[in-house]
């Protein structure tokens, strides 16, 4: 871990407020290996938490209600109350954390908070849900409110849904929560029971390479809720709770009940994507993790052809990887931009990342950014 992100949350705390924090508490970005867009349809996720984090200094206040500040940001910003919406921008993500606490019947100490980042903004790497779980981390240390950690991802996920108002699923905050460093977390949406799978890129002289295509972000509130509409109202006419229950064997039969193309293409993508995360965890438990390459790369082409989340820049970056020899490559999180994850030998950073920057220069994109990612740990108290 990176420390100076928690020297500017503490600098940036004792600049706002005169003294110091009574703690850190730190929570990574995530990237998801495998199983997009599958969260919110009741299936089965396989993130792992990335190095980069959220910091949250803090400290209880004298005065009632919650400032916070954050070194990404000119305003400090003050609430006393927490209805839904009343507080918008960065700092709304800080008071739907205070509101999903209180809504649970929590009563949560008054704070002072100081935040500081180097989980990349705007792509794809749930930096928001790092913000929600490093306060809600903090804050449930703080008062000492009885919170336990499996339930934790579910309240910061209400914050994210009903204070900010994005309908998002629960991987992220799942991610940012429960990781284990060396693990992949493998998590059952519907259940939410998870499994830590052993995931060492460095044992078996792999790498993850992370492919920040730097495509601006667009259209990406509206589509998302789109794509979770039309997964919905699929499960509604196949009279299942979520697509979660149709399974690969009863597919073909599914996609005949559709008269939209695009909704059957949409049900493609999520019933061959849940079998595809089931078939990556069955290959790591036994450490065959070059072979989780083919799986990777059929799930970009899922999310290209039948989900249709891709962009330009993603899908060069994933034929650019996998020219130069990479095992898989795919997309990682919501889509329209965003980040590649490329399985690659680990001394095949530089020349994957030539082709990349090559084929990116060809076709007039901005750069991209690359690095080697290994699985860090969850949400932590660093001092
Ligand atoms: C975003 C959402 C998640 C999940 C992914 C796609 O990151 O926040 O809940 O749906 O997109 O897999």
């Amino acid at each position: 871990m990176d420390m100076t992100v928690a020297s500017s949350a503490t600098e940036a705390f004792r600049n706002a407020y005169g003294t110091d924090p009574a703690g850190l508490w730190a929570a990574p970005g995530r990237v998801n290996l495998i199983g997009e867009h599958t969260d919110y349809n009741d299936g089965f996720v396989l993130p792992f938490a990335l190095p980069q984090h959220v910091v949250a200094a803090a400290a209880p206040a004298g005065t009632p209600g919650w400032t916070v500040c954050s070194t990404l940001a000119e305003e400090t910003v003050t609430f006393t109350t927490t209805e839904p919406g009343g507080v918008e921008g960065w700092a709304g993500y800080v008071a739907g954390i205070v509101w999903a606490l209180r809504d649970a019947g929590f009563d949560v100490p008054p704070a002072r908070l100081a935040l500081a980042s180097d989980v990349p903004l705007g792509s794809g790497l749930s930096s928001s849900a790092a913000v929600e779980s490093a306060v809600l981390t903090a804050l449930v240390e703080l008062g000492g409110l009885e919170l336990p950690l499996a339930e934790r991802p579910a309240l910061a996920q209400r914050a994210e849904n009903v204070y900010v108002g994005a309908p998002t699923g629960i991987m992220d905050q799942s991610a940012s929560i429960r990781c284990v460093e060396g693990r992949a977390l493998f998590l059952d949406c519907r259940s939410l029971a998870v499994e830590q799978i052993p995931f060492d890129l460095a044992a078996a002289g792999l790498a993850i390479l992370i492919v920040n295509s730097n495509a601006p972000h667009q259209h990406v509130d509206g589509e998302y809720g789109a794509r979770r509409k039309s997964c919905e109202e699929a499960a509604r006419i196949l009279g299942v709770p979520a697509l979660r229950d149709v399974t690969p064997d009863d597919l073909a039969a599914a996609l005949e009940k559709l008269d939209d193309d695009v909704m059957r293409r949409r049900v493609r993508h999520i019933v061959t994507e849940n079998q595809r995360v089931l078939d990556t965890v069955t290959l790591l438990r036994t450490g065959r993790i070059r072979e989780i390459g083919p799986l990777m790369t059929a799930s970009h082409a899922s999310m290209r052809d039948d989900f249709e989340i891709t962009v330009d820049q993603v899908d060069v970056a994933v034929e650019a990887a996998l020219a130069a020899g990479a095992y898989g490559a795919r997309m990682t999180g919501g889509g329209f931009g965003g980040c590649v994850l490329a399985l690659i030998d680990a001394d095949q950073a530089g020349k994957t990342t030539a082709a990349v920057e090559a084929a990116y220069e060809k076709r007039s994109f901005t750069a991209p950014t690359t690095w080697s990612a290994t699985p860090g740990p969850g949400a932590t108290r660093l001092s």
